[in-house]
């Protein structure tokens, strides 16, 4: 009978773990999380896939050699998936110093541990469309990087440092999956996508009054989580490592996403003012939305685009959940999850 390959997923307890821990579950591997301790615990859906002894922890933390060192000595894993990171653009402006040494020494921290117990181990580096940052629309494999913020900065030279130049000088099979934003209903609630649909359940249930965002002009390529960890999948198991650029080809402002996800709640939003003077009203002319510059960026990435045809060409990935039904399915995830607590 042929050996099960073992995956080792760090950030296991973040959005991209959980969907793809289940992916490689059902494809027949045997998946360890590197779970770093923290007093809330891993997320339900984790601890469920645990408990049914789908997913096995290491705890470990990328910050901390010692544990990483451990980690891939007990596991000795023929791939592992590095999703690990302070993975908040805005949070990074704050903490910089937390951003590098998670988001760059840490991926090499894992990267060399991999190797050292595994010469032919197969690595996945979360790589990210931030990296292109002020780089006009549409972004491919071909666009120069031009990262704004420590984030990017960390993640961009991790991907040079660890991925495309330890491929080149020790051929490791590293590969670095450029994904533009992904979402769904595990999406942190300070994400954007998720404040919004969130918040507008909340709204629409009588809990909450206002909602307050910061640049309504910004546009992202948004898609489904649950599509992006496929490509992940697929892009370690090609004949020879490479980066991929992960996305729908298709972009909204903020703004659109607030009007789906208020559509999605029959809760239509008529916007006046500009600026930080914008506020949207409900159909009685009551102000819910409102914009507070504190969730401005001291440097923004205005417009991301995707050019997804390289993936589609060579790893047959396209996604399959649509934008609206993307907004539908979180904003539905929400007000389900929040309608008991309706006064
Ligand atoms: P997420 O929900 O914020 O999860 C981040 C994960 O990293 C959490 O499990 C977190 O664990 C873990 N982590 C943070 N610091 C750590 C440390 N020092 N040691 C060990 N684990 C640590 O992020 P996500 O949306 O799933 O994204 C996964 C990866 O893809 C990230 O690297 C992100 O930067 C990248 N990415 C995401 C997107 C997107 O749109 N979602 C797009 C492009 C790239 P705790 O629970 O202990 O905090
Ligand atoms: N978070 C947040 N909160 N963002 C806001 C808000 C708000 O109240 N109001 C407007 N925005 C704007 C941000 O300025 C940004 O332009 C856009 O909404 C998206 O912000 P986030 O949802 O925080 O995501 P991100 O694009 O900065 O980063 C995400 O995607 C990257 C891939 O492009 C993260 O998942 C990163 O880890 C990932 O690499």
């Amino acid at each position: 009978m042929a050996k099960k390959p073992k995956a080792l997923i760090t950030g296991i307890s973040g959005q991209d773990g959980s969907y793809l821990a289940e992916l490689l579950f059902d494809k027949g591997y045997d998946v360890y999380g590197l779970l770093r301790r923290t007093s809330a615990g891993p997320p339900p859906y984790i601890e469920d896939l645990h408990l049914a002894k789908k997913l096995s922890y290491v705890y470990g933390n990328v910050r901390d050699l010692s544990t990483i060192r451990i980690a891939m000595e007990e596991v000795r894993p023929d791939e592992v998936y590095n999703l690990a990171a302070q993975s908040h653009v805005w949070v990074s402006f704050k903490v910089p110093d937390e951003t590098w040494e998670t988001n760059f020494y840490g991926v090499g921290r894992v990267v060399n541990e991999a190797m050292r117990v595994n010469k032919d181990v197969r690595v996945y580096q979360a790589s990210t469309s931030e990296m292109f940052g002020s780089t006009p629309p549409p972004q491919s494999e071909a666009s120069p990087f031009s990262p704004v913020s420590p984030y990017a900065e960390a993640k961009l030279k991790a991907h040079e440092e660890f991925i495309v130049a330890y491929r080149e000088k020790y051929g490791l099979f590293a590969a670095s999956g450029i994904l533009f934003n992904h979402e769904s209903p595990r999406r942190g609630k300070h994400f954007v996508t998720r404040k919004i649909t969130h918040s507008l359940a909340k709204i629409k249930l009588g809990l909450q009054d206002k909602l307050e965002l910061g640049n309504l002009e910004a546009k992202r390529d948004w898609g489904y989580a649950g599509d992006y960890v496929e490509a992940m999948h697929l892009i370690l198991q090609q004949k020879k490592a490479d980066d991929y650029v992960i996305a729908t080809g298709e972009s909204h402002t903020v703004r659109d996403f607030v009007n789906a996800a208020a559509a999605a709640l029959d809760m239509p939003i008529t916007w006046e003012g500009e600026g930080a003077h914008e506020v949207g009203k409900d159909k009685n002319g009551k102000v819910i939305i409102g914009v507070d510059p504190e969730f401005y960026r001291p440097n923004e990435v205005h417009y991301l685009l995707g050019d997804p045809n390289k993936a589609r060409e060579r790893l047959g990935w396209t996604r399959k959940v649509s934008f609206d039904q993307l907004v539908t399915m979180m904003v539905k995830s929400d007000y389900d999850s929040l309608k008991h607590l309706a006064p």
